[in-house]
């Protein structure tokens, strides 16, 4: 979705159509992701963020289709591959590649740092050794490590450095998008300011396009121009990144945005403090009627608790879902 930045005739590199995706599990049913539509135009990064459990992981892995979604479509490159085989999926997958949070365990420890790097190519058909090779050293340098790395093996690098190679890696198909959930979380912070450094660069000189998944709103804000705000499985507010965070309208999208103390100073007024992510999450094996936000809402008045609120497009382009978005964003 998020509509009001695409052409009609775009055809996006990615769309999620309402996606929906439930679990059954020992506590009954889980709707991970509720009727989910998100799109990914070339050159608009996406940020999504949310809570743990929100289901920002289980909705990546419907777009990888690791899980197939319960119900709703998966597009790439205006085609519908939602139910196609992994044979037939092969081509769309290496157009879209993953980067894991934890570096290491995403690398193969038994393998060099170069045969890691070029080892999608190895997957993906490319026999001839020489070639593998010279594109394991051509990425090496265009991540910043050094090639007296190249006959190293994972254990042998800093955590900053693994992830150098887990993204080299993701780019030795030459995609079009990289998925990065909570890629650099597991880093230290001046750790963290130079691989989003690396990813700011690689965007630019490569025309990359991200989906970015995180915790953290500063790093969304930094590498997002579009941002979808996940609660409890639903999407509840989604738009242009600067308009969100200058303007948020749904309530869990203030408090998570004034919680932010950078950003408490930068034009977003912080809520008081007993409305800052207070109140108790229900179970998401047993969501209340109406909004599932209600348990923790300052806002909350009776509709809330009987509807359950639809996402609507207000009058800044966001989308919310919340039947007081504009009274709860005028009282804040
Ligand atoms: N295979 C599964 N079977 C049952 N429940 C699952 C499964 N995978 C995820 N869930 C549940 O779906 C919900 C969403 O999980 P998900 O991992 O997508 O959240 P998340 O937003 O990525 O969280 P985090 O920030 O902790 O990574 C959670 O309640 C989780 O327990
Ligand atoms: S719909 Fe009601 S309970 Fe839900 S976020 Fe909006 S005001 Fe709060
Ligand atoms: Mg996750």
């Amino acid at each position: 979705m998020i509509q009001s930045v695409f052409q009609p005739d775009d055809t996006p590199i990615v769309k999620l159509e309402n996606i929906t995706k439930r679990f059954r599990t020992s506590r009954g049913d889980l709707l991970a992701c509720n009727d989910i539509t998100v799109q990914v135009d070339k050159g608009i990064s996406l940020g999504v963020v949310g809570e743990s459990g929100s289901g920002k992981s289980t909705l990546i892995k419907t777009l990888q289709l690791l899980e197939r979604p319960t119900k709703g479509n998966v597009w790439i490159g205006g085609q519908n591959v939602t139910l196609y085989s992994e044979k037939r999926l092969k081509p769309f997958r290496r157009r879209i590649q993953f980067v894991a949070q934890d570096p290491y365990s995403s690398l193969f420890p038994n393998m060099t740092i170069a045969q890691n790097i070029s080892e999608p190519l190895y997957v993906h058909g490319i026999s001839d050794k020489k070639e593998r090779r010279d594109k394991a050293a051509e990425l090496m340098e265009l991540v910043g490590i050094s090639l007296s790395y190249f006959h190293s093996f994972p254990h042998e690098l800093s955590g900053g450095q693994q992830q150098r190679v887990a993204i080299a890696r993701a780019l030795a198909l030459s995609p079009e998008v990289l998925v990065l959930d909570e890629a650099v979380s597991s880093l230290d912070v001046s750790i963290q300011a130079q691989i989003l450094n690396l990813l700011q660069r690689l965007k630019k000189d490569l025309g990359l396009t991200y989906i970015f998944i995180s915790h953290n709103l500063a790093v969304i804000r930094l590498m997002c121009e579009q941002l979808a705000v996940m609660y409890l499985g639903r999407v509840v507010e989604q738009g242009n990144s600067d308009e969100v965070f200058r303007n948020p309208l749904h309530p869990y999208t203030r408090s998570l945005i004034a919680a932010i103390p950078a950003f408490t100073n930068n034009g977003v007024t912080p809520l008081p403090s007993e409305s800052l992510l207070g109140g108790n999450r229900p179970s998401a094996t047993d969501l209340p009627k109406g909004c599932a936000y209600q348990t923790r809402c300052p806002f909350a008045t009776e509709i809330c608790f009987r509807e359950e609120p639809k996402l609507e497009a207000m009058g800044n382009g966001s989308l919310v879902a919340c039947h007081n978005a504009m009274s709860a964003s005028d009282n804040a």
